[in-house]
């Protein structure tokens, strides 16, 4: 599919007229969130321009680990995708470049609010807010409750059932590690991720792992976002999706240019059209149902509607702060994950 060019933003058609027909032009992206989103977008920003772009998708707990561990010697370029708290670290940490979109101006208050936290290093590319999915089918099979709270979780009879991704590797499950401490407080919280590794039968590597288990019929529950649940119902799966009755924590998607980059002016000619509506529209090819930062991007009434999810003030300052976040996951590494289950 070819993007037609007035969708493509100003430092776009300028890279294009530098770079011709010429064939050095390349960017190396670092993809963290699904899989067919990110080579959507790979593939658009290819057609759009014609600079070829290598994509990796990893999570975003471990590519904020590549990104760390190349820091002498970047490899990458942008960081596209994945929570806000990682890429929030990367920035307190010097790891990724200030930059001012001219799209900067379309976007809503709370991805703005992410680069201004974060000295213009990261921008907010989408929302979603965390929740669970259980499939009803096992559920059934297995005579167990329907869930409907976070401390349902909690419940013994849930053992084995439960699937989250590792918070080290995975944002998702950060998350659920911060909205916990947020909702229950720190030492009620970890409580809480004791109970629930008792009931868990897997921790994944990537956050949306569990809930594609649970739509293959490998686990009943898996916590995740609410908009991957979405995405496995709409597939046709048995999936029904939970928001918690306490409230629950959410994500500012995040999109970063790495310190360094080597293609520096394709990374710019990126973040500026994965700003552009028409770029994060394509989330709807792929039944992503983030909310867009963009206010003119299209949505679709499949998407969870944030506005009537009861969303806790998820405190990104704090919990997107290098200190806070491994400090808490090495709390979890040493006092929950190696608890027998
Ligand atoms: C999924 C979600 C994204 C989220 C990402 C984080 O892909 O759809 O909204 O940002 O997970 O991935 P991770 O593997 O780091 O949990």
């Amino acid at each position: 599919m070819k993007l037609p060019r007035y969708i493509l933003g100003t430092s776009v058609l300028a890279l294009m007229a530098t770079v011709g027909a010429a064939d050095a032009a390349k960017l190396t992206l670092y993809c963290s969130a699904q899989e067919d989103w990110c080579q959507l977008m790979a593939r658009s920003f290819e057609e759009a321009t014609g600079i070829d772009v290598n994509m990796t998708r990893k999570s975003s707990g471990e590519t904020f680990a590549q990104i760390k561990a190349e820091a002498a010697n970047p490899k990458g370029d942008v960081w596209w995708g994945g929570t806000g708290d990682p890429h929030l670290q990367a920035a307190e940490e010097g790891l990724t470049e200030p930059y001012i979109s001219p799209m900067r101006d379309q976007l809503h208050d709370w991805a703005i609010r992410q680069a201004e936290s974060a000295g213009n290093r990261t921008i907010g590319i989408y929302s979603g807010a965390l929740g669970y999915g259980y499939n009803s089918e096992l559920l059934a099979a297995n005579n167990l409750p329907v869930p409907s709270c976070w401390k349902d979780l909690l419940k013994p009879v849930y053992k084995g059932h439960i699937q989250m991704a590792n918070p080290n590797s995975s944002g998702t499950a950060y998350t659920t590690l911060a909205t916990i401490v947020q909702l229950f407080g720190e030492d009620q919280g970890f409580e809480f991720m004791k109970k629930l590794h008792a009931n868990i039968n897997q921790y994944t590597k990537s956050g949306s792992a569990p809930i594609k288990a649970a739509a293959r019929g490998e686990t009943t529950i898996g916590i995740v976002f609410q908009h991957d649940a979405v995405k496995q119902a709409i597939k046709g799966f048995p999936i029904k999706v939970v928001s918690p009755c306490e409230g629950t924590g959410f994500e500012i998607g995040s999109m970063s240019i790495i310190k360094g980059a080597r293609h520096m002016d394709e990374a710019k000619a990126f973040y500026d059209w994965a700003l552009t509506p028409e770029a994060q529209g394509l989330a709807l090819q792929v039944n992503a149902f983030q909310v867009p930062s963009n206010v003119n991007s299209p949505t679709s009434d499949k998407a969870p509607d944030l506005a009537t999810i009861k969303l806790i003030d998820y405190d990104f300052k704090k919990y997107g702060s290098s200190a806070e976040r491994k400090r808490l996951l090495k709390k979890w590494d040493d006092e929950v994950s190696v608890l027998p289950q």
